[in-house]
């Protein structure tokens, strides 16, 4: 027999499912074409307007955005639309095996069956790797709830810095050297102590033929004390710290400085960047002294979400 709350919760449950119906009979789920490659590159630039909503590493101008879908087939969206209008959005770019993904972005439907929606259509469309992340804004509560309800685990914090090219500080001594292969086993050893989640992050800067990515080197007496690794970054476009690492037993000498700067003056003196950026986590307090002193302004501060084979992991994408 059913008492009169069993009753209430079984009727509401009713009018919630058909509501949902409702919901996603008027809504289309599909994989992002060229078409709407400009519908929702201003989607993503308005909800990443906003701390509640932003996705962090998603990129924050339409035009840009618009222009790393054309070139980056790696990353793979689904979208919402409703009466021809996108309402949401959902990617993953799959780098090293890992997928990193981006949103959901909802706008002008209901946020939680929109996502849901759309993280299906998204593992329907090919498999996502075992290992997935996602960075938020930490004031985007809605994205938090979404992922922690899949088995995400919520990850440390980290902060996002920027130093725009007017606030780039003279270099105060010689700048440090470009990386050369002799310097191969140095630079590997210390990034194998500095960052022990990601020891094939490195590998990608040693090409000397990529216009793109650069790494420079402090030595003492032949022998490599410190790197920093930077790229170009399309989406925000600007310079970007990777990695930057000093071996332990030579730290506040100065190389910490000499190795930012020098790679900071390398994107935007040389490569004409606009702006370098990094993320640095909140435990590396050494680093976000450094960074602050060195004129870079804290921009964004966000949490990383992962989840590996359904078993929470912490994001470890940042430096
Ligand atoms: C972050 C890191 C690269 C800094 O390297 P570093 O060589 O120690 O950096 P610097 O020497 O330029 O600056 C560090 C401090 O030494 C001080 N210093 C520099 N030269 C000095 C000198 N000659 N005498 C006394 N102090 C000096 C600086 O003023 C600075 O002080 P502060 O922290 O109070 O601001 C290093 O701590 C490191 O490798 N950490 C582990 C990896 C890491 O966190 N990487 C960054 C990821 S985002």
């Amino acid at each position: 027999m059913l008492s009169h709350s069993d009753w209430y919760n079984f009727v509401e449950r009713l009018i919630r499912l058909f509501h949902e119906r409702d919901a996603l009979t008027a809504m289309l789920i599909a994989r992002m074409t060229p078409t709407e490659f400009g519908a929702v590159a201003r989607l993503i630039e308005m909800q990443n307007a906003n701390p509640a909503t932003q996705c962090l590493h998603s990129g924050e101008h339409a035009g840009e955005i618009e222009a790393v879908f054309q070139k980056q087939p790696a990353l793979q969206y689904v979208i919402a639309q409703e009466d021809g209008a996108v309402v949401g959005a959902l990617g993953c770019e799959v780098e090293d095996g890992r997928g990193y993904l981006q949103g959901p972005f909802v706008d002008g439907a209901d946020f939680a069956i929109t996502a849901a929606a759309l993280w299906n259509a998204l593992q329907k469309q090919a498999p996502l790797p075992d290992r997935c992340d996602a960075f938020l804004n930490i004031e985007n509560q809605r994205g938090a709830t979404f992922y922690l309800s899949l088995g995400f685990k919520r990850g440390q914090g980290a902060q996002v810095y920027v130093l725009p090219a007017t606030a780039l500080p003279a270099l105060d001594g010689p700048p440090a050297h470009r990386f050369t292969p002799q310097c191969s086993d140095g630079v590997r050893a210390l990034h194998a102590l500095a960052f022990p989640d990601n020891p094939l992050a490195i590998d990608a800067f040693m090409d000397p033929d990529d216009e793109d990515h650069r790494l420079f080197v402090c030595g003492d007496n032949q022998r490599c004390v410190g790197y920093v690794a930077a790229s170009i970054n399309d989406s925000p476009r600007e310079g970007y710290i990777d990695l930057l690492a000093v071996d332990a037993a030579v730290r506040n000498q100065g190389y910490g400085r000499r190795l930012l700067l020098t790679a900071a003056h390398w994107l935007i003196t040389e490569k004409g960047m606009p702006q370098v950026g990094l993320t640095v986590r909140d435990m590396r307090a050494d680093a976000r002294r450094l960074y602050q002193r060195s004129g870079f302004q804290l921009l964004y501060t966000g949490v990383g979400y992962s989840r590996e084979n359904g078993v929470g992991r912490r994001n470890d994408r940042q430096t």
